[in-house]
């Protein structure tokens, strides 16, 4: 048997394990017997993953459950629409599924956040299980059991919290994604080091590289453990508020930043995890700008980002845009987690000491954007 390591997510009645190995889309009998032996199956997942990896998962789903259906939903962020997710459910009926039949979502988080709630919804709710394709949705989108679709409002501002009976992360399936897609995927598990304290962000400083060299015939262990730990942050934050009420907030430390310069290029420009490397490297800047932390930590955190090819600041972002940081600042304006008027910043005490700040002065947040703006900064650090 390959490795495997699993991950509880502690949630009461609703708790289950989060599965991290290679090879395990192979090797799942066990993991999903307990859940599909005797159902049917109903596989969400999009034209790119399907034609690489469900050939693997095929023979388990198979073997264990009563029978399994693949049902296709378009690629890309388009996808999380209600004309999509009512495009899914009238399938999903029209192939017979019913209350006792299994969802499982085997995609990026587009896939997972369309099946997932489309399975909160399907008679009031089906189980799901996650098989997360991306480095982005291991650690981050298929932990948690939130899922949303996007309106004209804005992103994410539609969903539901259903979680799932389990997640499979085979970061096996890493290896046809994207180089650019894994790294940008390795922004968040940068955030969780941050989180999580100095052992594990400098455990990620030296094991990081290695983690994402994906080398075909070694085996996987730096990328398994930074996946697992990615997963045990998110979990441990997640069991603390499941419903988001609060606590959960610093999970969104450097996204502040982010959405604004994701909303300032239009989504799709730039790959999420880009725009939270430079939003993490902005909210260290910001602690430090307001004496929360050192400047060393800044440098430290620019110089990681750096070596695994994630931007270090904003400027240094994949677009040759002139970036205008009071544009940025009237996008944070808008950002849905205003509280009382005033923008609140996930900010850092210094590493594994995040807290929320509502109390940030306008001004500061601009002159730090401007140095993070500013190609100037960009190319004097080459
Ligand atoms: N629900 C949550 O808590 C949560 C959290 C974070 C992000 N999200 C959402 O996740 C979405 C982004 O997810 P993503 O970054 O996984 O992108 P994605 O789902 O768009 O996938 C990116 C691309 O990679 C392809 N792909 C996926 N797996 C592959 C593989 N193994 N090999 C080759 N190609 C592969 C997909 O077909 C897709 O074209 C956003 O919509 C975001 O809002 C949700
Ligand atoms: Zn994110």
């Amino acid at each position: 048997m390959t490795e495997r390591v699993r991950v509880p997510i502690d949630l009461g009645e609703r708790s289950y394990e989060v599965v991290v190995g290679e090879r395990l889309l192979e090797h799942s009998a066990d993991i999903l017997s307990p859940i599909v032996a005797g159902r049917r199956v109903f596989v969400v997942t999009d034209e790119v993953v399907r034609a690489r990896h469900l050939h693997r998962l095929a023979p388990v789903l198979g073997e264990v459950a009563s029978g399994y259906e693949t049902v296709l939903i378009p690629l890309g962020e388009r996808t999380k629409s209600f004309a999509q997710l009512e495009v899914l459910l009238n399938r999903l009926l029209d192939l017979g599924m019913d209350r006792r039949s299994v969802l499982l979502a085997l995609g990026g988080g587009v896939v997972g956040d369309v099946a997932g709630f489309a399975a909160a919804l399907f008679m009031r709710g089906v189980d799901f299980v996650q098989v997360p394709t991306t480095l982005m949705s291991q650690v981050d989108s298929a932990v948690g059991g939130k899922n949303a679709i996007n309106t004209r409002h804005g992103k994410n501002l539609i969903g539901t919290f259903h979680q799932p009976r389990a997640v499979l992360n085979d970061v096996t399936v890493l290896h046809s994604l994207p180089r650019r897609e894994l790294v940008a995927g390795y922004g968040e598990i940068v955030k969780y080091g941050l989180i999580r304290g100095e052992r594990v962000f400098s455990w990620l400083e030296q094991h990081g590289p290695a983690a994402l060299a994906l080398d075909e015939q070694a085996p996987q262990q730096a990328l398994i453990e930074a996946v697992r730990m990615g997963c045990e942050t998110k979990g441990d934050i997640v069991a603390a508020d499941e419903r988001d009420q609060g606590r959960r907030a610093i999970i969104n430390l450097g996204h502040t930043f982010a959405h604004a310069i994701e909303t300032e290029v239009g989504y799709g420009a730039l790959l999420h995890g880009e725009a939270v490397a430079a939003g993490l490297a902005a909210a260290a800047a910001l602690s430090a700008k307001l004496g929360y932390c050192e400047t060393a930590l800044v440098e430290r955190l620019r110089r990681h980002l750096g070596a695994v090819g994630l931007p270090e600041r904003i400027a240094a972002l994949a677009t040759q845009r002139n970036w205008d940081p009071a544009a940025l600042m009237a996008h944070m304006a808008h950002d849905k987690k205003t509280v009382g008027g005033r923008v609140a910043f996930v900010l850092l005490r210094g590493v594994g000491e995040p807290f929320v700040d509502n109390t940030v002065p306008e001004a500061a947040v601009l002159t730090v954007l401007a140095e993070e703006c500013s190609r100037h900064n960009a190319d004097t650090r080459r």
